[in-house]
């Protein structure tokens, strides 16, 4: 070990120095060391105690822990864990089953992480276009909007509008148009090209910082879509599953996707499940040999994944979101605090954009804060600090946590 490494090891916490000196550096987490989390808090190696207002990016909706979410593991932990899709195994259809009738599709593709679901919806859109819409070959073009975020690889960066995901990763993948977001001429003036097969948007953007369109934008969208025969493509991997207060933010403007993408919630907090559900006029498109994935549908995932929707739907907790949501923005809303620019959000999936300090202190100033005082959350963008509880959260909870949060508001400037 050299000098360096001696000195940061003994000023900083062991984990973290690991982690730094043995792992990329792709991340710039806050300073605390978690061991333990229940429900929505999570206790560092100290036995502090947190509430968490991140949720994993929205995949621990249920909480941490949940008993029937982490039952259901390993009950079947004991039994099978995978076996890959070269055979059936017993779990992978009921849970098809059950997903499917939830959300009222004909057939599902069950991936893994939230960005095999996209490029799944993408090959998807694909093959529809040249097989049902008879676009030429190589000529399809799939319309995203600025500011969207599906994850990290060449596809996802490919239609990225922001430089730190995008830059130094080209060349990008071609047939891929950006729009911008909520803007329905500019999709208007897009559809005109016959090519366009599909549209890929999230419903509220989440990475983005929890940016919401214009009312009626995304109806519209759809109808426009449906108009000129190209396919509506709802990313829904960090919107769904009760988080904006639905089980599906698209449900707010009643429209049902042609193609819709699930994830992370969809793990249960407990590992990366994903799923994409369409109906058989696209699905069936897809033959055996032409997209899949070792680990998509093994049946640990699927007894998971089942679990995890049942316990959103048992325990109400699209309702919940929906309620506390509203209770947490007017909270929010009533903080006299000069650094606050904006509150938005829908249901349990809020942001609060900060206004840069006189004093030189930033967002991520406010989230060291928030830590100190009990409270994680992560800032966006440098200048969004999104707050997105588990769903669980009861108002008495929420009320201890909005009081940290305006506490630290107040003390901070
Ligand atoms: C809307 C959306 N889509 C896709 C993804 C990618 O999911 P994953 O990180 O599981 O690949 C994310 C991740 O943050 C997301 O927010």
């Amino acid at each position: 070990m050299n000098y360096l490494c001696k000195m940061m090891a003994k000023t900083i916490h062991p984990a973290i120095f690991l982690e730094q000196k043995y792992g990329a550096h792709n991340y710039h987490p806050l300073p605390v060391v978690l061991e333990k989390g229940r429900g929505i808090y999570l206790w560092d190696t100290e036995g502090k105690k947190y509430f968490d207002f991140l949720s994993a990016y929205s995949a621990v909706n249920q909480g941490h822990c949940h008993p029937k979410i982490i039952n259901a593991l390993t009950e079947q932990a004991q039994k099978l864990t995978l076996t890959s899709r070269a055979f059936y195994n017993n779990v992978l259809g009921e849970y098809e089953k059950y997903i499917t009738e939830l959300f009222g599709y004909d057939k599902v593709l069950p991936m893994n992480t939230g960005v095999e679901g996209g490029e799944t919806a993408l090959k998807l859109c694909r093959k529809w276009a040249y097989n049902v819409k008879k676009i030429k070959q190589n000529e399809a073009v799939i319309l995203f909007v600025s500011g969207n975020f599906w994850g990290r690889t060449l596809s996802a960066v490919s239609s990225s509008t922001d430089n730190e995901s995008r830059n130094d990763f080209g060349p990008y993948m071609p047939g891929f148009e950006v729009i911008p977001y909520g803007d329905i001429y500019a999709l208007e003036t897009a559809l005109q090209n016959p090519n366009v097969a599909g549209l890929m948007l999230e419903p509220i953007q989440g990475e983005a910082g929890v940016v919401i369109p214009p009312a009626g934008y995304i109806k519209n969208a759809y109808e426009l879509c449906k108009s000129k025969n190209v396919l509506f493509i709802a990313d829904e991997i960090q919107t769904g599953l009760g988080r904006t207060g639905k089980i599906l933010a698209c449900n707010y403007e009643n429209i049902k996707p042609d193609i819709l993408i699930l994830g992370k919630a969809l793990g249960g907090g407990v590992f990366p499940v994903s799923a994409v559900l369409c109906n058989n006029e696209i699905m069936d498109l897809i033959k055996p040999g032409q997209h899949g994935s070792t680990f998509g549908g093994n049946p640990l995932a699927c007894r998971v994944a089942k679990a995890a929707l049942e316990v959103i739907i048992d325990e109400n907790l699209c309702e919940n979101s929906y309620n506390m949501g509203k209770i947490f923005r007017e909270r929010m809303n009533k903080i006299n605090s000069p650094i606050i620019e904006t509150v938005r959000g829908k249901g349990l999936f809020n942001a609060i954009v900060i206004k840069p300090f006189s004093n030189g202190k930033t967002a991520w100033d406010v989230c060291i804060q928030l830590m100190n005082n009990g409270l994680l959350a992560k800032q966006t963008h440098g200048d969004i600090i999104r707050f997105a509880p588990p769903l669980i959260i009861n108002e008495s909870e929420l009320n201890s946590a909005c009081d940290i949060i305006e506490k630290t508001i107040l003390d901070i400037y």
